[in-house]
């Protein structure tokens, strides 16, 4: 038996003399970061500022093993280098596997293979191992459970299925088989034997994770480069381990609340000023709530990232913005990262003469295609290049935009791929597209935030398409080019589920689906499934059958419509959620198991979800379904739709005709309900509205002025409202913010109670 290693410690960090050192950092209780140089420079782009608290832990030598313990972890660590976790209890978390891995066999020669690659499948899967890089491989236990890693398609619990790391624009139908897509987050969570843990991995480079398919005694993740660096967390459920990762890589911001609205987007409206008002139009009349049009790339002069194209709008940009504002309609532009290359073009030769763009190794500019045509990329790792652009996105604001949809970030290039050794920067440092490649999304979006933040004083609406851990701080995130196809309807509950427990919490698909042709059935059951995803936009690409509410005439319409405007009542809940996010990490839409990680039975659904603890979701997302079954968890559940009365921990049968969305409440259970608006306002309410299902119910709500940082100094409102034996009270628990509501309005099941607001005692009085 090998000797431990001699270790020494400075502060929080333990540092084991092994060939290449090893060191355990105590971040918490509950975060560990496990972390070997191998040689690679820079910082995280996931975490930022100093995430150490002063914590009490303890080393000590148990023979053939350390042992480092907090109050929530213990890490075992022997002269093999084998890391074992264990919880505060001695449940195991984390066990490295102690074998060799058993590369999958496939039963294929190479003449076969070729033979079925003639066809055009492709055999996918490690058959092969990369030995580049490093591998870390942990045990699975017969009882154990994976969920994490972003944008991922597929399933809730992705053990059993292997991931790449490479963001990639991938236009085809994603599918549980896809290994990759927009994205690269590296976390996992799991639940062995129904114990929480997480695990972090934050390395940019081209990295794999292989979930328990190449086996099913292990998983393992593997980096092509970069250091080994990583971060377990522990915590008491799921919720804690989510709490943990966010307060490490950082939380969603409140955002403003008309980002909460509906928004209507297509490619191609954007070519024409008569087309966008027409769209305007055509929600007014046809009494469809909405806060934003998005405009696609056809805004653009010749798909110049920071022009307008002035003949397609006769009134001038700023002045048609300004008149759908005054129509409560904002406007998100699109902008995509390659600048073309046009000597003639101001943004384009700025860049080239401070060297703002990517180079080729011998130091001539490096050029791919998108959009425009031949196109140069903005090195986003520097924060000159950031600045820059931060300071570009002026021109937008200047004329008034509401928020800016970041698209082609990963970067997409439509001349082959960008090589691995085109010359990216890591801050001020020369690096390689290899490293930089999966935080190009991330500075980029950064960037957005920083320049609105500086124009608008608001609270920046940045929506990115392609993202690294961390992302969030900065932007809303949508899936992508989705297709018109029920499997996306389905996929979008464990899909977006997923991105919420990966620290993303402000997510949306694209309603009706983006390629292919949506159907009146598929659009109407997509309304309703993705009802409460906190970005919610219908968009199409060009060419599509059109999909607005409107082309299909009845009944597509009036039950859109009907969802549209169930929607804005439940604004103010998901702004809530929101407030408590910013706390906690945890996400508005939520899988069954975040709420519960105890019961089995939440572990594995993938066709409901929850809004915050209380609204449960069970759309119908199979073509020509009426009735479905849903799982009700722990608790009593009311019918949104009849006040029926439900025991939970069964099954039900729900009655789902085309216009019904299948929707719970916890009993006794108090909702705010917002009031019935077609646009939502920037001025104070001044009456809110609670709702009661059952026959009690407290509930804390947030205000602000929803739109800029002022929150931050205080001015909020905090009221707690008791509904009990009938009686109602509510109780203003902080007052920063002027404008408290003069009237509340609490519905029982039998009347309506009204408490109106007396400034002298700051107290809200029964009105007889
Ligand atoms: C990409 C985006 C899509 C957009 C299109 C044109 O495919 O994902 O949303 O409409 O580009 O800009």
């Amino acid at each position: 038996m090998t000797n431990l290693p001699t270790y020494t410690q400075s502060g929080q960090t333990v540092t084991f003399d092994f060939a290449t050192n090893l060191q355990l950092t105590v971040l918490t209780a509950s975060i560990i970061h496990v972390f070997s140089d191998r040689g690679e420079p820079g910082a995280s782009y996931a975490i930022e500022g100093d995430k150490q608290q002063p914590t009490a832990f303890t080393v000590t030598n148990q023979g053939d093993h350390y042992d480092l313990t907090t109050a929530e972890l213990t890490v075992h660590l022997d002269a093999a280098e084998h890391v074992d976790v264990d919880d505060a209890a001695g449940h195991p978390l984390i066990t490295a596997y102690r074998g060799n891995r058993q590369l999958l066999d496939k039963g294929v020669d190479k003449v076969h293979q070729r033979l079925v690659e003639a066809e055009g499948h492709s055999i996918s899967g490690a058959t092969v191992e990369d030995n580049r890089g490093y591998q870390v491989i942990e045990a699975l236990a017969p009882d154990e459970q994976l969920y994490g890693l972003g944008d991922k398609p597929g399933y809730l619990n992705k053990r059993g299925y292997e991931y790449d790391n490479w963001n990639s624009d991938i236009p085809d139908a994603h599918l549980e088989t896809f290994t990759k897509l927009y994205k690269s987050i590296p976390v996992l969570l799991g639940l062995k034997n129904g114990h929480p843990y997480g695990l972090f991995f934050d390395n940019p480079y081209r990295s794999h994770f292989d979930l328990g398919k190449e086996s099913a005694h292990y998983y393992f993740y593997s980096a092509v480069a970069g250091n080994l660096d990583y971060y377990i967390l522990g915590g008491a459920s799921l919720k804690a381990i989510v709490t943990n990762y966010t307060y490490l890589t950082g939380r969603t911001p409140l955002p403003q609340k008309w980002t909460l609205g509906y928004q209507q987007s297509r490619w191609g409206y954007s070519a024409s000023q008569h087309e966008v008002q027409e769209i305007a139009d055509e929600l007014e009349k046809n009494d469809l709530p909405c806060d934003a049009i998005h405009f696609d790339v056809d805004y653009m002069r010749g798909y110049r990232v920071f022009t307008w194209d002035q003949q397609k709008y006769p009134s001038g940009p700023g002045q048609f913005i300004a008149q759908l504002k005054r129509r409560g309609i904002r406007v998100i532009p699109i902008i995509d990262p390659g600048v073309k290359q046009d000597p003639n073009y101001a943004v384009y030769e700025t860049g080239v003469k401070n060297g703002y763009f990517v180079k080729s190794p011998d130091g001539k500019l490096y050029i791919n295609q998108v959009w425009p045509g031949n196109a140069a990329f903005p090195d986003f790792g520097r924060p000159a290049v950031r600045n820059w652009w931060a300071h570009n996105v002026k021109f937008l604001t200047d004329l008034g935009v509401a928020g800016i949809w970041n698209d082609m970030n990963e970067p997409a290039s439509f001349k082959g791929p960008i090589p691995d050794n085109v010359v990216f920067s890591d801050q001020d440092r020369p690096a390689t597209h290899q490293k930089m490649h999966n935080v190009y999304g991330h500075n980029m979006a950064r960037a957005t935030y920083t320049g609105l933040k500086a124009q608008q004083g608001k609270r920046p609406f940045v929506i990115t398409r392609a993202a690294y851990a961390g992302t969030q701080k900065y932007s809303t995130v949508w899936t992508g080019d989705n297709q018109s196809i029920w499997p996306h309807v389905q996929l979008l509950i464990p899909q977006l589920c997923t991105l919420g427990l990966s620290g993303f919490s402000f997510v949306g698909t694209d309603i009706g689906g983006f390629g292919a042709d949506t159907t009146p059935e598929l659009l109407t059951r997509w309304i309703e499934a993705g009802l409460f995803s906190p970005l919610f936009r219908n968009h199409a690409a060009m060419g599509t059958r059109h999909q607005e509410p409107w082309v299909f005439g009845e009944p597509t319409l009036s039950i859109y419509r009907k969802y549209l405007k169930l929607r804005y009542r439940f604004v103010p809940y998901l702004y809530d959620l929101f407030a408590q996010e910013t706390q906690t990490g945890l996400p508005p839409m939520r899988p069954l198991v975040l709420n519960d990680d105890q019961d089995p039975r939440n572990r594995e659904i993938n066709d409901e979800y929850m809004v915050g603890e209380t609204v449960l979701v069970a759309p119908v997302v199979q073509q020509g379904q009426t009735k479905r079954l849903v799982y009700l968890p722990r608790g009593e559940w009311v019918d949104f739709w009849n006040n029926r009365e439900y025991a939970g921990h069964q099954d039900i049968v729900a009655d789902a005709p085309l216009a019904k969305l299948p929707l719970f409440v916890q009993k006794n259970t108090l909702l705010p309900w917002g009031p019935a608006v077609s646009h939502i306002s920037d001025q104070p309410d001044t009456t809110m509205t609670f709702r009661l299902f059952g026959d009690h119910g407290t509930y804390d709500h947030y205000q602000d002025n929803g739109t800029d940082f002022k929150y931050q100094a205080g001015e909020w409102n905090g009221y707690h409202i008791v509904v009990d034996h009938d009686q109602v009270t509510v109780t203003l628990t902080h007052h920063g913010y002027a404008a408290a509501y003069a009237t509340i309005r609490v519905a029982l099941a039998d009347r309506v109670v009204t408490l109106t607001y007396q400034p002298a005692t700051k107290t809200y009085l029964e009105q007889a």
